[in-house]
């Protein structure tokens, strides 16, 4: 036997200066999806997030909000908790950058940097966006303001180190060309190679000003830039540079990311991976944006969707179905409950859930064996799902798992099984509950809940994707509650 493959798959760490919305969920759910996949593979899988608390954005809200810091972060960061468990997400370690063990991490990184002759002392004079916490020349702003968020920036001028990202322009280049994943997907590659070819900056990585933040090592007027803290998350989370989890998970095979952070991500964090001597994830991803009702979510225009608010109305799982189901990953997305609310009564109730309760309604009743051809198992293509999964393209998987869906219908439709008796209904009966159980196994990545209540009603059980095939079906009826019921469209 070969040695079990791992997947180690990271979101990107939230800031917590508010309570989550469903931008952030979003990302959580697509990480969960790809988690549950590979350990459906049978992969060792180490599904990370967590939070980013330090620096000028949380050290001003905290400060609004007539509280320390560190008082501020910990009431925010249970919010993120609890949400991540309404929606049933799967991580394995939630990692805070205000823990002890990742503030050691962060001065061994810029030390093993130090060494490498990579940092300097020299003096930073730009402008600074809070809100991004990105350093900006005069050139970027866009009307005096921040071409990311608009919202005005400060002019900053203090005594800084640097890390000499102008060194890694050419190992970069060379990195995306003979690695074509690593820039996912495709068609946001060249705008990052663009701009590398254009040249590179030092990159400030310390503040004076600023001191919510990581104490830069052997010089007490200094505080790492929260980025650099932050981006060293995915190794300090694994127990770099002894841990046991780093020799087993490094590299990461996904950074999943929204694109307004890949800059982040595609250059700046492999330039240091580099110049720390250790290797690279295998693709950064970037998904695209949500906007609600048209409008980029704000807390001005009062717009903000919040998960925790979803979810007095709705399940989980209809949740994570229509937020994987209505932005194609990479696109932008606009969401509007109304929208929500038309895709559980069509496609979930309708399409999903009827079908299950047909089907176990039948199965049910019927005094016969479930045995006979297998006619369906040739609908569903186990492997272009699969694909679809190692180019992160869960649309594509889940849109093959729905054309399987409706064609078991069809099957319904065409076979009548409520009229059938004997052979015909023992045959018809298979095809179904085989249909279904590969079914409960395919969905659960997506829709971990229903595809358990399925298999329970079934009395089968998810186990991995070696057991996609059709076979004798062995389980057991119990008829449960419908899956789904008919929500109000506002
Ligand atoms: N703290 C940094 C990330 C550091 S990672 C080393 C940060 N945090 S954030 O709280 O602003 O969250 C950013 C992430 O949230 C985005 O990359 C994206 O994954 C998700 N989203 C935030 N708003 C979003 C939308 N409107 N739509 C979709 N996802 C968005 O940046």
């Amino acid at each position: 036997m070969g040695e079990r493959k791992k997947f180690y798959i990271t979101t990107p760490i939230f800031y917590v200066n508010d309570k989550p919305h469903i931008g952030h969920a979003y990302t959580m759910i697509v990480a969960d999806i790809l988690a549950r996949w590979h350990r459906l593979r049978g992969e060792d899988v180490f599904f990370l997030t967590g939070t980013d608390e330090h620096g000028e954005k949380i050290q001003k809200s905290a400060i609004a909000a007539g509280k320390t810091p560190q008082e501020f972060v910990d009431g925010i960061v249970d919010r993120f908790k609890a949400t991540w468990k309404a929606l049933n997400i799967s991580y394995d370690f939630f990692i805070r950058t205000t823990d002890e063990n990742h503030i050691e991490t962060v001065q061994k990184f810029i030390s093993l940097l130090q060494q490498k002759g990579d940092i300097y002392k020299g003096e930073y004079e730009g402008w600074y966006c809070v809100s991004d916490e990105t350093f900006l020349t005069e050139l970027e702003l866009v009307d005096g303001k921040c071409p990311y968020c608009g919202k005005p920036v400060e002019r900053v001028k203090e005594e800084s180190y640097f890390f000499r990202l102008s060194k890694y322009r050419e190992a970069l280049l060379d990195h995306y060309k003979e690695n074509r994943e690593f820039l996912s997907p495709s068609f946001r590659a060249q705008e990052i190679i663009n701009r590398v070819k254009e040249g590179l900056n030092d990159l400030s990585i310390s503040r004076t000003s600023v001191t919510w933040a990581v104490p830069f090592p052997g010089d007490n007027k200094h505080f790492v830039y929260v980025w650099l803290d932050a981006l060293v998350n995915y190794i300090s989370a694994l127990g770099w540079p002894e841990g046991e989890k780093f020799r087993e998970f490094w590299p990461a095979d996904v950074h999943l990311i929204g694109k307004e952070i890949n800059w982040f991500h595609s250059v700046i964090w492999p330039a240091l991976l580099m110049s720390a001597g250790l290797p690279l994830p295998r693709m950064v991803f970037s998904h695209g944006w949500w906007t609600v009702d048209g409008k980029k979510m704000s807390k001005s225009v009062g717009n903000v969707v919040d998960p925790m608010d979803l979810l007095s109305r709705y399940t989980d799982d209809e949740i994570r179905y229509f937020l994987i189901r209505s932005m194609p990953i990479g696109q932008d997305g606009d969401f509007s409950e109304k929208a929500l609310a038309e895709r559980v009564n069509g496609e979930l109730l309708a399409d999903l859930g009827n079908l299950v309760s047909r089907i176990i309604a039948i199965a049910d009743k019927a005094d016969v064996s479930f045995l006979g051809e297998n006619i369906l198992e040739k609908e569903i293509n186990i492997e272009k799902i699969d694909k679809a999964f190692e180019k992160v393209d869960i649309n594509a998987a889940l849109e093959e798992i729905w054309s399987f869906i409706r064609k078991m219908n069809k099957y319904v439709d065409s076979t009548q099984p409520w009229r059938l008796k004997g052979e015909e209904l023992s045959e018809v009966m298979y095809n179904l509950l085989e249909g279904l159980r590969v079914l409960s196994i395919l969905l659960y990545p997506f829709m971990p809940r229903t595809a358990e209540k399925i298999a329970s009603q079934l009395g089968t059980e998810i186990t991995s994707l070696d057991d996609c095939k059709f076979k004798p079906f062995n389980g057991k009826i119990r008829r449960g509650e419908h899956l789904f019921s008919l929500v109000k469209v506002p």
